[in-house]
């Protein structure tokens, strides 16, 4: 029998790393803030790029991002408040609306532009990176899209609630969205004031929160209460359960995990590949209009 807490073969993950994210700029001069693959995390394998905006003044979001190629892995935006649209060289086009996937696999290669559908009011959400192995970096490009309307919300007791965008919660909820090659776990999850969240993740997957309403405490390696703020990340240690309790008001935050690919990466600008040679042919493919 197994008694929480006391085997071997249960361990609690703790937070092992508190990130906080970096003022940056990016697109056309989009005001943005950089969790990963910034010099404090520039990677949890295998996420590469965590950007969060959040602004309810246009001048920060209205250029957008323009035309750009991705090249080597997905990028994957999540919305809370606001509409974007999306266009690709490959004829797709579509607007992310609050409470919104989009799971672009850029593969090989795709040109797009990520624009704002909205002249004012608040935009709020997520740009995630998540790498693609070596074997399948030159996949064909694809995308997995779903509204707010087709993510399953998982009620849970004292008034918890569980989106599911992808994975499987241990309550056998199922997100949508399907990447068996990195098995990516991506809840959002709102607990009222003083509950417990409590969750299993694969042991061996990288996993961090982050906190978009807190605070939200759990524990630390050396057996501590952490809190943990608005707009902290927290890097988790291995293990295959999480718990997380509120405070005094209702705390809402993501919960991502995925598995590691454990190979070398090479990077720059929207390219992500094994090697500086394949990010050099990734230029020469772009500029020659091979995308
Ligand atoms: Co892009």
């Amino acid at each position: 029998m197994k008694m929480p807490g006391s085997g071997d073969d249960s361990a609690m993950r703790r937070v092992s790393r508190i990130i906080k994210g970096m003022a940056a700029t990016d697109g056309a001069g989009v005001e943005l803030t950089r969790v990963i693959g910034q010099p404090a995390l520039p990677m949890l394998d295998p996420f590469l790029l965590l950007d969060a905006f959040r602004s309810d003044n246009p001048e920060d979001y209205i250029a957008g991002f323009p035309a750009h190629p991705h090249r080597g892995f997905e990028t994957v935006t999540y919305l809370l408040a606001g509409r974007m649209r999306h266009q690709d060289n490959a004829g797709h086009e579509g607007v992310i609306g609050p409470g919104g996937i989009q799971w672009m696999t850029a593969g090989n290669g795709i040109v797009h532009s990520e624009m704002p559908e909205q002249e004012d009011g608040m935009l709020e959400g997520f740009q995630l990176w998540v790498n693609l192995p070596a074997d399948h970096k030159m996949d064909t490009a694809a995308y997995q899209e779903y509204p707010a309307e087709s993510i399953p919300v998982e009620a849970r007791e004292g008034g918890i609630e569980v989106r599911v965008i992808t994975g499987v919660t241990s309550r056998g909820t199922k997100g949508p969205v399907v990447q068996p090659l990195t098995e990516p776990l991506y809840l959002d999850v709102r607990v009222p004031a003083g509950e417990e969240f409590t969750e299993s993740l694969t042991a061996t997957h990288n996993a961090f929160i982050y906190v978009i309403q807190g605070p939200v405490n759990s524990g630390n390696e050396a057996g501590e209460i952490v809190w943990l703020k608005r707009d902290d990340l927290a890097v988790l240690t291995q293990g295959d359960a999480i718990s997380l309790q509120a405070g005094e008001k209702e705390a809402h935050f993501l919960v991502v995990a995925g598995k590691p690919l454990g190979e070398p990466v090479a990077r720059a600008g929207p390219f992500v590949m094994n090697t500086r040679d394949e990010v050099q042919q990734a230029f020469e493919d772009y500029r020659l209009g091979k995308f």
